[in-house]
């Protein structure tokens, strides 16, 4: 599927510089324009990576959701996460998709980065064998990948102006190398940052796209833009970005074509750029009426996002609690137990059209204990559903109506079918919602613009919101909110009615907004007490602590790593009320545990996925391993951290700690985190036996010790810098022994120094159940 059967250069002489230019620039939000008069068609693309939310952003379009990336990643099983791969082409071939764009294979250089739960790794080798991973099952099944954001995109603070300053080093060994690896794999897509590197902006930076992606790594894909990254004509066109997204207005059209009429941009590079589009359309099956082969045997993704949740999943620390035995009662607390943090915010949330919450999966083993304990959550949660939205002309006549699930409306890009977005003039909510409690009910509206709200035909709100901040993701995806307390009894129904203007803006579909709801509370101290008291007479209590919306998302950073709102407080009362007490980490990086020693379990599901609640069952009562092993260090602390700035000086952050990053920069520092990259428990127990190395291969055999079968991630350590260099997944029924044999690649021996060079010698290569935990080592002869 990846040769070019089409002759694309006898395509582009058939096309003029009009018709060529118009393909280099979106049709809309989400798509190329078709060009029938060579057989191409409209080529869309979609956000990733857990799903593929399609052309809408909108509970209508649903789709699986999938564990977030840092859990994929956890798996550190590349099988399973090639098998990912090609359920979310499935995924998009249903939806009529050409291009995901993921995977996210930028960095975590410090914990504080927003976007942390998006990427995979601190580590370079491991977020490449991943990527790739992902990259081939999705292309596998014939839908293309764009790895993003090339690169340095690896915070968000200031995002679209920062300047990260970084060297030759640094960039070649860290950054560079998970794209390399993904280029190497056969990526046909890569989406360039909205960031700069070394004082160019990624998508005209001519050294890095021309030189060392296109040249030097000999990729012949297509290189699309972070969604409005492209700012100019001539150097953007000449810097090696083939697509400017979103479109259809953008600084290339008829600006292009005067600068290539005017010789500023040589018609070659426009043909260039039209090349690889046409390969990509080619690869996909959008160009001369020629579909991909099917997208293999259907894949159950109800079953897989369960099996990837799970062997995420990674226990931290057990005192013999878990797995559970019998059927215990359970106390299970937090928001995130009935409302499931099941992803991360920002453009990589889709819809799935079902939700396994920790609180359904868990009653569906044994009896359960509800409490909700403390309220981390800043914004109300959207109005739960059925909802209604109505689409209004400017005559208030109804154009058409959509059910949604909750309050939360959605329209990116594309309205829903038969809406016309020329006469679009307002977006009506409307719920009959019945009380479960009565008392003092809050309502909120989350968005920008004026909106009005009422409740049994009486005006309730009447707002105009204006625009904050400078970053438009940020007043799409994390809007500001305003509340209205509304006095409701116990059984009644009320209409509410919620509108707001809403239109389209130059072509593009623009509404996002969202009624919110919260029930009657109880004071924070009484939720805490209530929670302590249901631990108390429960059997074991199952916290589950979340971040929330406001911490982890795209378009800003993190300003700490302490759970949000009064959580560490809660879990300290429950473990001190009941001993046997489980904390479920539902984040998708890290944060601060400082009851850990008081706790009896700790573990992280990360943004675990739509079936976050049968996974988190299969897992605590032993159905499944806990198969996670961390892919990223685990401080103890911010403060600890050796590596932390997000935060821009004069517009530029300096990577001064050049390749010391991950656990290379912890080792350096000479401090220990709370957790090692690598780390992680089963449910048995393992002894490495032996080690034997032959040229760059190692063999490695490990037992296991315990009672039950088990699933063990063997890591190899290598090269001068001591870095991860290949690992490998074995199970073994209790007693057995089974042989792995990891081949470590030539660059696990290299250096950057104005070229990779290899280091020759004598080489130390460990072998372990994390960075820090070596069990055996080799020596290998590097010549
Ligand atoms: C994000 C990209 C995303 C794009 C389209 C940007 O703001 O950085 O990751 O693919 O929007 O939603």
């Amino acid at each position: 599927m990846n040769t070019v059967l089409v002759d694309l250069d006898e395509l582009i002489a058939r096309l003029d510089l009009p018709a060529k230019i118009r393909l280099l620039t979106g049709a809309g939000m989400w798509s190329l324009p078709p060009l029938p008069e060579i057989g191409l068609d409209r080529l869309v693309m979609s956000d990733g990576p857990i799903g593929v939310r399609g052309e809408q952003w909108s509970a209508a379009d649903p789709s699986i959701a999938l564990p977030s990336p840092t859990a994929l990643a956890a798996t550190w099983d590349v099988e399973l996460v090639r098998r990912a791969g090609l359920l979310l082409a499935q995924e998009a071939r249903r939806k009529g998709v050409h291009v995901l764009l993921a995977p996210t294979l930028n960095l975590h250089r410090s914990p504080l980065g927003g976007r942390h739960f998006e990427c995979l790794s601190e580590d370079p080798y491991m977020t490449g064998e991943i990527g790739a991973a992902y990259v081939e099952g999705v292309q596998e099944g014939g839908v293309a990948t764009t790895p993003k954001h090339f690169v340095a995109n690896d915070f968000e603070t200031d995002r679209f102006t920062v300047d990260v300053v970084a060297g030759d080093q640094a960039l070649r060994e860290l950054y560079l190398a998970p794209f390399e690896r993904v280029v190497r794999a056969g990526a046909w897509g890569l989406m360039t940052a909205y960031n700069a590197v070394n004082g160019t902006t990624m998508t005209e930076h001519s050294e890095l796209v021309n030189g060392v992606l296109k040249g030097e790594w000999g990729f012949d894909g297509c290189v699309v833009s972070d969604w409005t990254a492209v700012r100019s004509t001539e150097p953007a066109a000449l810097g090696g970005t083939d697509v400017a997204m979103p479109g259809p207005s953008g600084p290339w059209g008829g600006r292009l074509e005067a600068a290539v009429r005017a010789g500023r941009v040589p018609e070659a590079v426009v043909d260039d750029h039209v090349r690889r589009v046409l390969r990509l359309a080619e690869r996909v099956g959008a160009l001369g009426g020629r579909p991909p082969e099917p997208a293999g045997e259907p894949i159950d993704g109800v079953a897989l996002a369960r099996e990837l949740a799970a062997r995420g999943s990674t226990l931290l620390v057990n005192d013999g609690l878990l797995p559970l035995r019998g059927t215990p009662t359970l106390a299970v607390i937090g928001v995130a137990a009935r409302e499931a943090r099941v992803m991360g915010g920002g453009s990589a949330q889709v819809f799935p059209d079902r939700v396994v919450s920790p609180l359904r999966g868990l009653a569906e083993r044994t009896e359960v204990r509800h409490a909700l304990g403390a309220d981390p959550r800043i914004r109300l949660s959207p109005l739960p559903g059925p909802v209604t939205a109505q689409f209004l002309d400017g005559s208030g006549t109804v154009l058409n109506e959509q059910p949604l699930a909750t309050g939360e409306a959605r329209w990116l890009g594309e309205l829903p079918p038969g809406v016309d977005g020329d006469r679009l003039r307002a977006v009506r909510l409307r719920a009959a919602y019945t009380a479960r409690t009565g008392g003092g009910h809050e309502l909120s509206v989350r968005g920008v613009g004026a909106f009005t709200l009422t409740v049994n035909g009486e005006t309730v709100l009447d707002e105009n919101v204006g625009l904050e901040g400078a970053d438009p993701a940020v007043a799409f995806l994390s809007p500001p909110e305003t509340r209205v307390g509304v006095a409701m009894a116990a059984g009644e129904t009320y209409e509410l009615v919620l509108t707001h203007p809403a239109g389209t803006f130059g072509g593009v579909a623009f509404v996002s907004f969202t009624l919110g709801h919260a029930e009657p509370a109880a004071g924070a101290d009484e939720l805490i007490a209530e929670a302590v008291r249901t631990a108390r007479e429960c059997d074991v209590a199952v916290v589950v602590a979340a971040t929330t919306p406001e911490v982890e998302s795209e378009g800003f950073d993190r300003t700490g790593l302490r759970l949000p709102g009064r959580q560490d407080e809660l879990i300290s009362a429950v473990a001190a009320a009941n001993p046997r007490t489980v904390v479920v980490v539902n984040a998708g990086a890290p944060v601060e545990l400082p009851w850990l020693a008081e706790v009896a379990a700790v573990l992280v599901t990360w943004f675990p996925g739509q079936e976050a609640g049968a996974a988190l069952a299969d897992v605590l009562f032993g159905d499944a391993e806990p198969g996670g092993r961390l892919p990223t260090t685990w401080p103890a602390r911010l403060a600890d951290a050796p590596v932390t700035d997000v935060t821009p000086v004069d517009g530029k952050v300096s990577y001064d700690e050049g390749v010391f990053v991950g656990y290379p920069a912890w080792r350096r520092a000479e401090r220990a985190p709370a957790f090692w990259f690598g780390h992680g428990l089963g449910y048995t127990t393992w002894s490495y036996d032996s080690i034997a190395a032959e040229g760059t291969s190692v063999t490695v055999a490990v037992t296991n010790t315990g009672s039950r079968p088990g699933r063990e991630v063997v890591q190899v350590y290598a090269g001068p810098r001591r870095r991860l260099a290949g690992f490998d997944v074995v199970t073994a029924e209790p007693g057995q022994t089974v042989l792995t044999t990891v081949f470590l690649p030539d660059r696990a021996f290299q250096m950057w120094e104005d070229g990779w060079r290899t280091v020759e010698g004598v080489h130390t290569v460990e072998v372990g159940r994390s960075a820090a935990d070596i069990r055996l080592t080799a020596t290998v002869t590097i010549s």
